[in-house]
């Protein structure tokens, strides 16, 4: 049940994007060791992706991990990417459940072993549901992906099976890890910071962005919905005029 009667399910975006923040400091807070943050934010994990598949809300990217925090500690590391194997196997059968299907991007080929291989196991076991697709973002940044498919087109110039005349906005949507998801409409970052750290920065070139105070342990369905709210009070204008909108 959609509890929050401001929402408009008419005007829902398709795709909303997460950058998880804040686990850390929500610990300290309480005196806690970081990795009670990480341990916590799973719930929020669950709730927002509960919260989406009820709305009917088609994908949902959540930052993860990113390039830059393989420098966190190792133990740091290690733990999260622990937590990581845990939560996908616990929860593979509530996706199911939720008619969700998994999706990772990154360079997945960086994952430890074990990890890389719960993962593949969970977007096989779910790759037949068809409500909300859930995008885990791990071991991604955009500067990789951007690398990846300038590589990629490069390769396919030099092979002859592609001119340089015929590079285009789509040829490099083309080569990104996200080429069968549309681009997010909202982007969330939690925790008061302000930055993208490196995150779809190709794909949100028209995003909504939406910066809450809450750390991400606190994020909860409620959050969620008032973010919804908030984006739907905007006017998407693409470079037009409002007068343009209306008419
Ligand atoms: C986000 O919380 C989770 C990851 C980046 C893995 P942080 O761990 O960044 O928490 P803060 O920013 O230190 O509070
Ligand atoms: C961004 O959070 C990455 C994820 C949420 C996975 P960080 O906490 O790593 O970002 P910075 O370093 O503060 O920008
Ligand atoms: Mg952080």
């Amino acid at each position: 049940m959609i509890e929050d009667k401001r929402i408009d399910l008419a005007k829902l975006p398709k795709h909303v994007a997460i950058i998880m923040d804040g686990n850390g400091r929500w610990a300290k807070n309480k005196g806690e060791h970081r990795m009670f943050g990480h341990q916590h934010g799973v719930k929020s994990v669950r709730d927002c992706t509960e919260a989406a598949a009820e709305l009917g809300i088609k994908f949902l990217t959540l930052y993860a991990f990113s390039t830059e925090n393989w420098s966190r500690p190792k133990e740091e590391v290690d733990a999260l990417m622990e937590l990581l194997v845990h939560t996908i196997l616990a929860e593979t059968p509530t996706l199911n459940k939720n008619n969700v299907r998994l999706l990772a991007i990154g360079n997945l080929k960086s994952l430890p072993g074990k990890c890389y291989e719960q993962l593949q196991e969970a977007m096989a076991e779910t790759a037949q549901n068809s409500g909300l697709t859930l995008v885990l973002a791990l071991s991604y940044s955009s500067k990789w992906e951007i690398v990846e498919a300038v590589k990629n087109i490069a390769q396919e110039v030099k092979d002859g099976n592609l001119t340089t005349d015929q590079i285009n906005d789509l040829t490099i949507e083309q080569h990104l890890t996200t080429k069968e998801i549309p681009h997010p409409e909202l982007l969330i970052r939690t925790s008061g910071e302000h930055r993208i750290s490196n995150f779809l920065l190709w794909q949100i070139a028209y995003a909504e962005l939406y910066f809450t105070e809450t750390l991400w342990p606190d994020f909860d369905r409620t959050a969620f919905f008032e973010a919804i709210v908030d984006y739907q009070t905007r006017e998407r204008r693409f470079g037009k005029t409002s007068e343009q909108l209306i008419s």
